[in-house]
C-alpha cells in the first residue's frame, strides 16, 4: 500500500519562540527562476517555513536587485510590509527593463513577531518587453536554416529569442539548445505566437560561429523561423544576430513531418556540420523572408513540453515474419527511441497503437487518419545508430517495429515520454487497490494530454483543445500537478479566441472550428477562471478575464428564451449512456456561467454586476424548474441521472425538493441500473461530488468501485492504463480513445472526498481548509498530500474497529477545520498527539494550535492552525 506518512511533518508540542526558518520554494509568476517573462508586473510567491503550530506570517520584507547576491533592494526594497501575504505578491519596485535578470530573496516575521534570516536568492529574468525591440523577420525555406557570425570578443552574455510556426530546434556551434521540445506551444498563431528565451553564454566563443535552426510542421502546417540574439561582448561589445534574408536554407533529412502521421528520416542525408562554423553552405539557397503572421510575440511563460522520462518496453512479441510488437505496459504520450545496426539505406518502420488485435499485431482502427508511423532510414554506421524522432508525437502503448535488421531485443527500443513537464503537486492512496489503479490511470491519461494546451487525446488525428474536457478534467489536474502557469495562458488564449460578441469556439485553438461552442463546451471559460480563483487564489485571473467571461454569460443570455431557456446545443451530455434532451444541459451550463460571473463580480467587488448576475441567476433556476421539473415524479425532463445531478450539482435547485430529487437519482442509480452511474461526460463531473454533498457518500463510493459496465472498475479489468473515451470497450473504427481525459474528473473527488481536502472559495488557494474524509463502506485507509501554493496540505487516516486516526498538515498562515466522523463510536474520546481534546461530548482546551471544537452533523469539528496534527479517536465506552 502506497503510504504518505513521511509528508506530514512531525508536530512539535510546545510552540518554540526561536527564530523561524527561512522562506522557501520561491517563485516568481508561478515559475522557478523563470527566464523571459513579458510582465511588467509580476507576481513573487514563497512559503514560510515552520513546524510550529499556529505560525503564520506577520510581516515581510522582499529585497529585488540587479545583482547577483542580491544584497540591495536596488530594483525593490518592500520595506517590512505588515501583512500575511505569501502568494501573489506584486512586484512594486523601479520599471522592469528588457531582457535583465532580476535577483531576489525575502525573509519573514512569524507570528511572535521573530524574524527569519532571508531566504535563498532567486532570480527571474525579463523577456522583450518593448515590441519595437524585436529586429528579427520571419524568414522561411526548407526545413533547415543556418547562419555563421562573428564575435569580436568572448560573450559574457548573451541570450536567444525564438520561436517558429510549426516547431523549431535550436542549435548553435553543433549542439542543441536547452531542452524543449515541440516547441512553441499551440496557440491562437493569428493572435499571438510564444517565444523561447535561452541562455546561450556558454555556447558561444569569441571568433566564428554558427547558429542553425531545424524546422517542423507542428500545428501550423508550414515552417517559419524568428530568431534574435542578443550578446553582450567581454570589453563592453554588443553583437546582434537575427534571422533575415542573410540566412541560408536548404533540405535537411527529415524527409516529412507531422504531428498525427509521424516523421521520416534519412540518416544518409545528414548534413554533418551544418550547424557549426566554417561548414561549406555555398549549395544552399538563401531564405526567404515571410510576412509577419498577424500574433504578436509573448514570452512562454508555463512549463515547456519535454522528454520527461524514458520508459522500457515490457515485452516483445513476433507475431509475424519481420514484425515485432513491443508493449510498453503504459499508453502514454511521446515517442519511441530505436537502436539499430546495418547497411546504410535500411528502412526501419515504427508504428504505435492504442490496442492489439488476438493475434497480437497492431489495431490502430481507432486513429482513424492518423499514421503514427516514423521512419528511420540507416546511414549504415559499422558502430550502430540511434534514432528518435523530433517534431511528431504519438499517443501509445504498443510499439511495432518492421524492417529491423536482425532480431531486435527488448532494449533494442524505449519509451520516450513527452508532454509538458508540469511538477507533480498531488498524492492520492487508499487501501482499496482499485482506487489506487484508477489515480495512477487518471495520473497517466491527465499529463499525456498537456501538450501545451489540454488536449482531448493523445492519439488520433485530433488532440484539439477541447473546452468541456478541458473544464472537467481542470480540478483533477489541479489537484495532481502544478497547474496554475499552464491554465494561466489556456485562459488567455480562449480570451484570444473569443468573438466580439462573447461567444468562444469548441475547441481552442479554434483551428477551424468556428464559435459558438456548445454552451456546456464555452463553460471551459468561466469554469477555469473559477477553478483558478478557488486553488490558488489567483485574482488577477479574475481581473483579466471578468469582462471575457461576463461577455461568454451574455451571450448565453441572448440565446435564451423567456423562460430562461438555451435550447441550442452541439454535443450536450457526450458520450452517455442514458441521453439527456440538449436543453437540459445547455441552459444547466448557461445557468452554471452566469454563476460563475455573479461570485467572480463577488470578488472583485462589483456590487452591480453581482446583484445583476445573481438576480438572472436566480431567474435561468426559476425557468429550468417551470419547464423541466416533474413534482410528481421529482425528477427533471426525462429523469436521467445527468438531468437530475446537473441542477443540483449547480445549485439551481435546494431545499426539501432538491432531496425528494436526490431520492430519486438514487433509485435511479441503484434499483433501475443496478448501482451503475448512466452519465456522459458533464453528468459523470458533478454526480459522486453530488451524492457525496447530500449525505450518501457510500453511493458515491459505490459507483467510484463498481467493477461491471459501466463504471472505471470496468476500464481497469479490461486492462486500461489510462481513462478511456467511452464507457465501452470499443476498439474498431469508431470515435473510441482509449486515452480521454475527461471521465477521469473522479479524480479530484478522491481527494475532496475520501482523503477530504477541500479548499474554501471564501478564502481560496488553501487558505483556509476543510479536512472532512469520508470514511466509507470497506476502505479503511486513505491519504492524500496538495502542495498548494501555500505549502502542503496532507490528510491521512485509518480505522479499525473502535479505533480511528487521523493526520493532517496545515500549511503556515492557513487555518482548517477538521471535521472528525464520530463514525459508530459512542463514547467518543479524541486524543491529539497523545493529548485529549475531546471528552464527554466536549471539547478539552489545551493542545497547542486547536482553539476548539463542536460537534455538527455527526462530525466533531476540530478549528486547528498551521501544522502537523495526529488524532487519534476511540471508543471511551470501552476503556
Ligand atoms: C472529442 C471530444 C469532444 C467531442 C465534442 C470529440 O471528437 O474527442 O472529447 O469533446 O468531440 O463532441
Amino acid at each position: 500500500m502506497l503510504r504518505l506518512r513521511c509528508l506530514i511533518p512531525v508536530a512539535l508540542s510546545v510552540a518554540a519562540l526561536a527564530a523561524p526558518r527561512p522562506p522557501a520554494a520561491l517563485r516568481c509568476e508561478y515559475l522557478t527562476d523563470p527566464i523571459g517573462i513579458d510582465v511588467t508586473n509580476p507576481r513573487l510567491y514563497w512559503v514560510p517555513d515552520s513546524t510550529d503550530r499556529g505560525a503564520s506570517q506577520s510581516a515581510y520584507q522582499v529585497l529585488v536587485s540587479t545583482s547577483a547576491d542580491a544584497a540591495r533592494g536596488d530594483a525593490w526594497d518592500s520595506g517590512k510590509v505588515a501583512s500575511g501575504q505569501t502568494v501573489h505578491v506584486v512586484y512594486a519596485g523601479k520599471a522592469l527593463e528588457s531582457g535583465r535578470t532580476y535577483y531576489w530573496k525575502v525573509r519573514f516575521w512569524d507570528q511572535n513577531g521573530e524574524a527569519s534570516a532571508y531566504s535563498a536568492v532567486a532570480k527571474f529574468e525579463t523577456g522583450i518587453l518593448d515590441r519595437t525591440a524585436w529586429k528579427a523577420q520571419w524568414i522561411r525555406g526548407g526545413n533547415v536554416m543556418r547562419k555563421e557570425f562573428d564575435l569580436a570578443a568572448a560573450p559574457v552574455r548573451a541570450r536567444a529569442y525564438v520561436t517558429g510556426i510549426g516547431y523549431y530546434e535550436l542549435r548553435i556551434n553543433g549542439g542543441k539548445i536547452g531542452d524543449r521540445v515541440l516547441d512553441p506551444g499551440y496557440t491562437p498563431f493569428d493572435k499571438r505566437i510564444l517565444y523561447a528565451t535561452y541562455d546561450i553564454t556558454s555556447q558561444l566563443k569569441a571568433g566564428r560561429n554558427a547558429v542553425g535552426m531545424m524546422l517542423g510542421e507542428g500545428w501550423y502546417h508550414d515552417r517559419a523561423a524568428f530568431l534574435q540574439l542578443e550578446i553582450d561582448l567581454a570589453g563592453g561589445g554588443h553583437t546582434r544576430v537575427v534571422t533575415d534574408g542573410s540566412w541560408k536554407t536548404a533540405q535537411g533529412s527529415i524527409l516529412a513531418d507531422s504531428i498525427y502521421d509521424g516523421e521520416t528520416y534519412d540518416a544518409r542525408r545528414e548534413l554533418t556540420g551544418w550547424d557549426r562554423p566554417n561548414f561549406d553552405d555555398t549549395a544552399w539557397k538563401p531564405a526567404g523572408l515571410e510576412n509577419p503572421p498577424a500574433g504578436v510575440l509573448s514570452a512562454e511563460m508555463m512549463p515547456p513540453i519535454r522528454v520527461v522520462a524514458t520508459l522500457m518496453p515490457r515485452k516483445m512479441t513476433n507475431p509475424r515474419p519481420g514484425v515485432y510488437v513491443f508493449d510498453m505496459g503504459q499508453n502514454f504520450s511521446g515517442w519511441t527511441r530505436i537502436r539499430v545496426k546495418g547497411a546504410a539505406g535500411t528502412k526501419v518502420m515504427l508504428r504505435h497503437a492504442e490496442v492489439i488485435y488476438e493475434d497480437g499485431t497492431l489495431n490502430v482502427e481507432n486513429l482513424r487518419s492518423a499514421r503514427a508511423t516514423d521512419t528511420y532510414i540507416l546511414r549504415g554506421d559499422p558502430a550502430g545508430e540511434v534514432y528518435e524522432p523530433r517534431f511528431t508525437y504519438h499517443g501509445f502503448r504498443y510499439v511495432e517495429v518492421t524492417g529491423y535488421p536482425g532480431t531486435p531485443t527488448l532494449d533494442s527500443i524505449a519509451g520516450r515520454e513527452v508532454h509538458s513537464d508540469v511538477k507533480t503537486t498531488g498524492g492520492f492512496a487508499a487501501s482499496k487497490p482499485l482506487l489506487n489503479q484508477l489515480q495512477q490511470n487518471i495520473v497517466w491519461g491527465t499529463k499525456s494530454n498537456l501538450h501545451s494546451i489540454p488536449t482531448d487525446c493523445n492519439q488520433r488525428d485530433e488532440r484539439m483543445g477541447w473546452m468541456a474536457d478541458a473544464h472537467l478534467a481542470a480540478e483533477t489536474a489541479m489537484l495532481n500537478f502544478d497547474m496554475a502557469a499552464f491554465y494561466t495562458n489556456f485562459l488567455r488564449s480562449i480570451h484570444d479566441d473569443q468573438d466580439p460578441n462573447g461567444s468562444v469556439p469548441d475547441t481552442v485553438p479554434r483551428g477551424k472550428r468556428t464559435p459558438p461552442s456548445d454552451p456546456a463546451w464555452g463553460a471551459a471559460y468561466p469554469l477555469i477562471v473559477q477553478y483558478m480563483w478557488d486553488h490558488y487564489g489567483d485574482r488577477r485571473i479574475v481581473e483579466l478575464h471578468f469582462a471575457g467571461i461576463r461577455g461568454y454569460a451574455d451571450w448565453l443570455h441572448s440565446l435564451a428564451d423567456a423562460d430562461g431557456i438555451v435550447s441550442f446545443v452541439r454535443y450536450g451530455d457526450w458520450v452517455p449512456i442514458e441521453r439527456t434532451p440538449g436543453d437540459v444541459v445547455s441552459t444547466a451550463y448557461y445557468y452554471a456561467s452566469v454563476d460563475v460571473v455573479a461570485k467572480m463580480a463577488a470578488v472583485l467587488d462589483k456590487t452591480e454586476d453581482e446583484t445583476k448576475y445573481r438576480q438572472l441567476a436566480a431567474s435561468i433556476a426559476a425557468g429550468f424548474q417551470k419547464r423541466f421539473y416533474h413534482p410528481d415524479s421529482h425528477s427533471f425532463a426525462n429523469g436521467s441521472q445527468t438531468a437530475d445531478a446537473l441542477p443540483l450539482a449547480f445549485g439551481m435547485m435546494t431545499g426539501s425538493e432538491a432531496n425528494n430529487v436526490i431520492n430519486s437519482l438514487r433509485d435511479s442509480i441503484v434499483y433501475y441500473h443496478n448501482t451503475h452511474l448512466t452519465t456522459g461526460i458533464l453528468g459523470t463531473k458533478s454526480l459522486l461530488p453530488l451524492l457525496t454533498a447530500k449525505g450518501h457518500p457510500d453511493l458515491a463510493y459505490d459507483l467510484a468501485t463498481q467493477t461491471t459496465y459501466p463504471s472505471w472498475g470496468y476500464m481497469i479489468d479490461q486492462g486500461a492504463t489510462t481513462i478511456w473515451e467511452l464507457w465501452q470497450n470499443v476498439t474498431g473504427p469508431s470515435m473510441n480513445s482509449h486515452n480521454h481525459p475527461m471521465f477521469g474528473s473522479v479524480g479530484s473527488w478522491l481527494y475532496t472526498a475520501l482523503a477530504g481536502i477541500n479548499t474554501d472559495p471564501q478564502r481560496p488557494g488553501y487558505e483556509r481548509i476543510r479536512i472532512a474524509p469520508e470514511m466509507t463502506r470497506d476502505l479503511h485507509y486513505a491519504s492524500g498530500s496538495i502542495d498548494t501554493v501555500r505549502g502542503r496540505v496532507a490528510s491521512e487516516w485509518q480505522r479499525e474497529p473502535g479505533h480511528t486516526k487521523l493526520e493532517v498538515a496545515v500549511p503556515v498562515g492557513s487555518t482548517a477545520e477538521v471535521d472528525f466522523p464520530v463514525l459508530a463510536l459512542s463514547h467518543i474520546v479524541v486524543q491529539e498527539g497523545g493529548r485529549t481534546v475531546w471528552k464527554e461530548g466536549a471539547f478539552v482546551p489545551g493542545a497547542p494550535g486547536i482553539s476548539g471544537a463542536k460537534l455538527a452533523g455527526g462530525r466533531i469539528v476540530f478549528e486547528v492552525g498551521s501544522g502537523g496534527y495526529s488524532f487519534e479517536a476511540r471508543d471511551g465506552a470501552v476503556e
